[in-house]
């Protein structure tokens, strides 16, 4: 790039690499490749949700909704949240509707962050997180999490280090549970202690929930907005992407205490004016779907989870299985390093991604795409199993060739 050009780019943007999550799901397409990288369902979605946005449509709600959200939509949640959480909030002063959680958490960051301020992130992290934080202009202070160490333990941090990444600058932690890319729920214990060092710190909790109905193993979803003391501090951040299986309609929402809601409003405005109506209007019924709608969602994914881990295990791979959420990260270090001059990259999990992509036709994420530092992933890829059954009977015959080169 000349000197001119660059100058005339912002130097924000310049900090961060195209998402290597999307790119992933480029290099399946043209490898032709069983994608089980990007956490998007190839199944249908439920009938009578799309049945929902059609009528909407039909109905003629074609024009802007209100711009902080649909009532019908903030009502829905307002219910859902209460039923699900225990947790009433206000429908005209603590929730803005934006186009999917992932425009919700850039808004929220943008409404609370000032220069100087820090945020704490747990790493590994959703690849959002990143280009939010350097976008928002907030500077990250990552915190560890360590892969269970055998079939009865969870991924899990030290808390002193966690203590010792808040301070007088700390303005948000970023929380997601159920997590991806780890799948590990945060229990009450662990939020209290979350709880604590906001309290002590002065800071908020921005808390991404999206995989909320996605739980294993008798696993329970707190919202950390349901600890004592939390509400008046907590961002909820979530969305329809993974609980109606609608990735591709952009649609959630922030939740959060009047003050924050009014600046997180203003930035979401000027940033999109609003997600698209009619299917606001389809996610108020989605979101009143019935008690078995949801359970049936998680039964679905129990025998996907427990599908993909076996077809992993088989091929090579150590797993980390997940108790919510649909990603099972993986340990690949009993894998030889792929040939040096066919998969150039500067850590094992990009070279191996590429390998596995090219040569046995499956789609993943390359660990380091989780990290701030590429070193610390490059022994991990991640993968979905939000998909088909012919979908993962593919990447099954596909990874066999693996383990038989192993
Ligand atoms: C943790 C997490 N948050 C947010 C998103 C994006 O959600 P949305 O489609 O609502 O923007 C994803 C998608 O993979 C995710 O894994």
């Amino acid at each position: 790039m000349t000197q001119i050009a660059r100058r005339m780019l912002s130097a924000k943007a310049e900090q961060f690499t195209e998402s290597v999550i999307r790119e992933m799901t480029r290099l399946a397409l043209k490898h032709n490749a069983v994608n089980l990288s990007q956490g998007f369902p190839d199944f249908a979605a439920p009938e009578e949700i799309k049945e929902a946005a059609r009528q909407a449509i039909s109905d003629d709600i074609n024009q802007y909704a209100i711009t902080w959200g649909a009532k019908p939509l903030r009502d829905a949640i307002v219910e859902k949240f209460e039923r699900t959480q225990g947790v009433r909030v206000d429908p005209e002063r603590e929730i803005t509707i934006c186009c999917g959680s992932t425009e919700a958490m850039m808004s929220a960051m943008m409404a609370i962050i000032n220069p100087g301020d820090e945020i704490v992130v747990f790493e590994p992290f959703y690849e959002n997180y990143g280009p939010d934080a350097i976008l928002s202009g907030a500077t990250p202070r990552f915190v560890k999490m360590r892969p269970p160490v055998d079939e009865n333990s969870f991924w899990s941090y030290d808390e002193n280090e966690l203590a010792a990444a808040f301070g007088p600058h700390t303005k948000a932690i970023i929380l997601n549970t159920p997590n991806n890319p780890t799948g590990k729920v945060f229990t009450r214990t662990e939020l209290e202690f979350i709880r604590d060092l906001c309290v002590r710190w002065n800071a908020f909790c921005i808390t991404d929930e999206i995989y909320e109905h996605i739980l294993y193993d008798g696993a329970e979803h707190i919202s950390m907005a349901r600890i004592d003391g939390m509400r008046e501090r907590t961002i909820v951040i979530n969305g329809m992407s993974k609980t109606y299986s609608v990735t591709g309609w952009r649609v959630g929402w922030a939740i959060a205490p009047p003050e924050a809601t009014n600046s997180i409003r203003k930035v979401h405005d000027f940033l999109t004016v609003g997600a698209a109506a009619p299917l606001q209007q389809a996610g108020a019924i989605a979101l009143r779907s019935p008690q078995s709608y949801y359970d049936k969602l998680a039964a679905n994914y129990v025998e996907k989870r427990a599908r993909l881990l076996k077809i992993l295990e088989l091929a090579g791979f150590t797993v980390f299985k997940p108790r919510g959420a649909y990603y099972i990260m993986t340990d690949i270090s009993r894998f030889p390093d792929p040939d040096p001059v066919r998969f150039a990259a500067a850590t094992k999990d990009v070279a191996f991604a590429k390998y596995l992509v090219q040569e046995i036709g499956v789609a993943t994420v390359p660990g380091s795409s989780f990290y701030n530092d590429a070193r610390d992933g490059a022994n991990q890829v991640r993968f979905t199993f939000c998909k088909k059954e012919s979908t993962l009977a593919a990447a099954e015959s596909r990874l066999a060739k693996l383990a038989a080169g192993t």
